[in-house]
């Protein structure tokens, strides 16, 4: 119901507002689409059939949702001092850390002398340049939003992968943190905007996204690196941090007549995507973040406001709409677990580690869960209004667990997400790299 109330007001903004088609915006799209080996096609929900016209092709509304996300996020700067206020009451934002408390971390030989040459020899301030591809969690989508009426706009400069606003004391993020390594980091998102503007440098991740749509942010980032003067392509070392699936497990997947297409299609994108990279980034370490188990995370919240089933159920119909059949669900389970195998075999691939490119598979987003109370409800301390996304407490724990994998590497992960600086690990003198596949297995002979 409510969710109905919330599409018609969506429908009477979206024709009020101004449809201003900029041709040039549509001619950049169109590049990198046939770069990408897309074609633009009018898009049909029914016509969504096996991975055929999906979110790249929606590339004709493109301009309608920028605008409604726009609108959203004037909604939110009009009652920014309220909402955070509000927030804050909920828990939904990481304390801010006075400046008596110092970074947890020491900061000695925390950056090499002399460049590395190596990607298993990178320590955390050896890092230059970073950038973040994904969907609406690298967007930000609904992080600091209030109500469902501000739940398009989008705060990329507070998420967890590529948000560079403040710092650590305010928005633990992984960005903020190589910062404090190396203070002139860049590429990181200075704003809360949309990924076609400016401050969201190379940060490029966007709302609906699927793996589908990875080659093609891959090349808007690629082509965003060779254009930036600040970036030495060939001697600066890049960290991109890839987070996608989300999207293909809550309304891609169930659209395929045979899953195995869907997993064929899934190894594919992805190959295509890091081959993307591979050639046109020297220097670069991948951080591949896992598939996230969203089927656990929509279906096994407890005492959660009825507008989150709603959103639930369109946000991720693949799943809540077949939620009661038990051969669905298990299915869907195999199919996720699948879809990480997958990833975690292309990370392993030789082309993918040389000395000069390594894909680190990073898996705790498919072994976290998010918190229960005692009493069985759900922590919603680490979501978004929606109980979809996640609020920036939620991206500030996210933060601690990237950045603890990169630190740890393959060792014992947490079942359950931590708050933000409960424990947060450091780089120490016996490892003092960021983990790579090579590097860790070198730790462990
Ligand atoms: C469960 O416990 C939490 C924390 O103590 C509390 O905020 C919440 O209201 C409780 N939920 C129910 C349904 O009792
Ligand atoms: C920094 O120094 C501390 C204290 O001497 C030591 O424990 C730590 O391992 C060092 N860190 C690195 C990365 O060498």
């Amino acid at each position: 119901m409510v969710y109905v109330k919330l599409l018609l007001v969506i429908a009477i903004i979206a024709t009020l507002v101004p449809f201003q088609r900029a041709q040039r915006q549509k001619e950049q799209i169109d590049y990198f689409l046939k770069k990408a080996g897309l074609q633009r096609k009018q898009y049909s929900q029914p016509g969504s059939r096996n991975g055929q016209l999906t979110n790249t092709n929606l590339d004709d509304f493109r301009d309608i949702y920028a605008n409604i996300r726009n609108f959203q996020m004037q909604l939110y700067k009009q009652n920014e001092e309220f909402i955070t206020k509000l927030h804050r009451q909920q828990g939904r934002l990481q304390p801010i850390i006075p400046e008596t408390v110092s970074f947890p971390c020491d900061l000695n030989n925390s950056r090499s002398l002399e460049v590395p040459t190596s990607v298993n020899r990178l320590r955390p301030g050896d890092i230059d340049i970073i950038g973040a591809l994904g969907d609406s969690l690298t967007a930000g989508t609904a992080l600091l939003g209030d109500t469902l009426l501000q739940g398009l706009a989008e705060f990329r400069g507070v998420t967890f992968v590529g948000g560079g606003l403040k710092d650590w004391r305010t928005y633990l993020t992984l960005p903020n943190i190589l910062k404090v390594f190396n203070p002139n980091l860049y590429g990181y998102a200075i704003g809360n905007t949309l990924a076609r503007e400016r401050p969201a440098r190379f940060s490029v991740g966007e709302p609906l996204a699927t793996t589908q749509d990875m080659p093609f942010q891959a090349h808007v980032l690629v082509k965003r690196l060779q254009m930036d003067p600040k970036v030495d392509m060939a001697k600066h070392w890049k960290l991109v941090t890839l987070f996608i699936g989300g999207n293909d497990v809550c309304s891609d997947m169930c659209h395929y007549d045979d899953w195995n297409d869907f997993l064929e299609n899934h190894r594919k994108d992805m190959y295509k995507t890091l081959m993307i990279l591979k050639t046109h980034v020297p220097r670069l370490m991948v951080n591949l973040l896992s598939t996230p188990n969203v089927q656990d995370a929509v279906r096994l919240m407890r005492s959660i406001p009825i507008s989150c089933f709603a959103i639930h159920r369109v946000a991720c119909n693949c799943v809540v709409s077949k939620l009661w059949n038990p051969e669905h669900l298990k299915k869907i389970i195999r199919t996720v677990k699948r879809v990480q195998q997958i990833d975690e075999e292309l990370a392993a691939l030789p082309e993918f580690q040389t000395e000069d490119f390594s894909v680190a598979y990073r898996s705790f987003t498919s072994k976290l869960m998010l918190n229960k109370y005692e009493n069985g409800s759900t922590d919603l301390r680490y979501n978004a209004d929606d109980c979809f996304h996640l609020s920036q407490f939620g991206n500030a724990a996210f933060a601690q667990s990237l950045w603890n994998s990169m630190v740890q590497g393959v060792a014992p992960e947490d079942k359950l997400v931590q708050p933000p600086f409960e424990k947060f690990q450091c780089p120490s003198e016996t490892r003092p790299y960021i983990a790579t596949l090579k590097n860790d297995l070198e730790e462990i002979k």
